[in-house]
């Protein structure tokens, strides 16, 4: 069987471990030849190599790794780029979200200002790594999780029309994941899902197993009393401010008690809730900061020291088993149904043909075939042409330089209560950006 190379992009993130722990645990149905590193910030990304490297030689000494900043070195001959970059790191995800905040609005790295701040930094980084694949190796597949997955696709639709790049998202394979385990099933590979929106801003319609059973009344009876929440403490779980997200699922289904909701979309249904119970002064980055990126490259500090990888706890996580199939579907044609962020181009019959949606695809040799949704209803339509106006106008206010577009962005978007919070929250952004964003005129 052919060996495929991969470069990860974005070498030094804290979830670079999870990606090659899945990669070696499918070495079997996906061969590797050589993974490859990329970043930008050569000494951060070098901790997550040298590591990597000791537990390669460990388990699989077939698989070469490769880390290096030279785009050349890493992009050359190469099958897939996963990327998962963060432009301006956990630095600028503080301001993404400290900022809004101050001013009374919700502070969080995808939705409302913070996202469109973070998009105006990521557009630059993401269309870079495509240029870089493109140039290298024309024929590979960039396959993408670099956040805000709205933006990023709708800036790739726009700016890169041709280039081989899907977008994707593992919340809600991580919240079907929950779905499975609280009603009983082993895996949420057991059902099969409809569902649309936009990234981060979704419904479920249907959810049966493989005989065609319905199985979305149990999972809306236990949505209704205890949002998605499980008492098993999956890993997400057992950190606090993404267990209260769940738990307010329960609140966001109340909205339309046919279908099953995207937790983000409680940052636009409760933005006053979400205000109130957010603390201006360590926010979601401080946690991950304190948490996830503590405890992996604490982690890759120890194999380094030990010289061993052996009884390290670096796990694989379902973030990983998502970009894994999703290779593996492309590589051997597999036509696996998974979600993606496509162009919506008449799936969803009644919104915008141009918009990046949500939907079911197939996934094979050629890329992503989206399915038809139909028709959505007036409320979920109405919410998604906002949103999808805000991630336009960000997009365009990118590409054109303008302040005054992104002022309409942030005004539109639900989550500011007016143009003058807007415009307030628009200066302080732009003096924090200024390293990273395109110049405003
Ligand atoms: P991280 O900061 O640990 O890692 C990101 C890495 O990207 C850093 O090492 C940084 O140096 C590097 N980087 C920044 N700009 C770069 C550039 N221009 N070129 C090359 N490398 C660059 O962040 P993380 O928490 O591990 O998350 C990584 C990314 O994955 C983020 O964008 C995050 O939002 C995204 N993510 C997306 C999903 C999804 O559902 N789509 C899920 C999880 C994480
Ligand atoms: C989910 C979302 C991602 C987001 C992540 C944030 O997985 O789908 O888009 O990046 O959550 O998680 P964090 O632990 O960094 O707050
Ligand atoms: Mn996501």
């Amino acid at each position: 069987m052919k060996k495929f190379n991969i470069t990860i992009a974005g070498g030094g993130s804290t979830f670079t471990p999870g990606i090659i722990l899945m990669l070696l645990d499918h070495l079997e149905d996906f061969p590797i030849g050589t993974i490859k590193l990329y970043d930008n910030d050569k000494e951060r990304q070098q901790t997550i190599a040298d590591a990597c490297e000791i537990l390669l030689n460990e388990r699989a000494p077939g698989v070469k790794l490769q880390a290096s900043t030279d785009p050349k070195t890493a992009f050359e001959n190469v099958d897939f780029v996963m990327a998962h970059i963060r432009v301006g790191k956990y630095a600028m995800r503080e301001q993404d979200e400290k900022i809004p905040l101050k001013h009374g609005v919700v502070g969080q790295e995808t939705c409302g200002p913070g996202g469109l701040s973070y998009g105006m930094r990521s557009i630059t980084g993401v269309l870079e790594i495509v240029d870089y694949m493109e140039k290298y190796s024309p024929q590979a597949w960039m396959l993408n999780y670099s956040n805000p997955a709205a933006i990023v696709a709708e800036a790739t639709r726009k700016l890169r029309p041709n280039s081989r790049i899907l977008n994707i998202c593992d919340m809600p394979i991580g919240i079907e994941e929950l779905m499975a385990t609280n009603i009983g099933l082993k895996s949420r590979k057991e059902m099969v899902v409809k569902y649309y929106g936009l990234n981060h801003f979704g419904w479920w319609t249907d959810i049966r197993d493989k005989s065609g059973k319905d199985l979305m009344p149990s999972i809306i009876q236990h949505v209704e009393k205890f949002g998605y929440s499980t008492d098993t403490g999956s890993d997400m779980e057992q950190e606090a401010s993404w267990n209260d997200t769940f738990k307010k699922a329960r609140d966001v289904q109340a909205l339309d008690k046919h279908t099953l909701p995207n937790t983000y979309l409680k940052y636009y249904f409760f933005p006053d809730y979400v205000v109130e119970h957010s603390n201006k002064d360590y926010t979601r980055a401080n946690e991950v900061m304190a948490g996830r990126e503590k405890f992996v490259f604490g982690e890759c500090q120890n194999i380094i020291d030990k010289g061993t990888a052996e009884g390290t706890e670096l796990t694989i996580d379902e973030h990983a088993s998502y970009i894994v199939d999703l290779a593996r579907a492309i590589a051997f044609n597999t036509k696996e149904r998974m979600l993606m962020i496509v162009e919506n181009k008449g799936a969803i019959s009644n919104f915008e043909p141009t918009a990046m949606v949500e939907i079911p695809c197939l996934v094979g040799s050629e890329g992503q075939e989206p399915l038809s949704v139909g028709e959505i209803p007036r409320f979920q339509k109405s919410l998604m042409e906002q949103q999808v106006g805000v991630e336009k106008l960000t997009v365009e206010a990118y590409e054109e330089q303008s302040y005054q577009k992104l002022w309409q962005a942030l005004t539109l978007s639900r989550t500011v209560p007016s143009a003058s919070v807007a415009k307030n929250i628009l200066d302080d952004l732009i003096e924090a950006n200024k390293d990273y964003w395109p110049e405003l005129k």
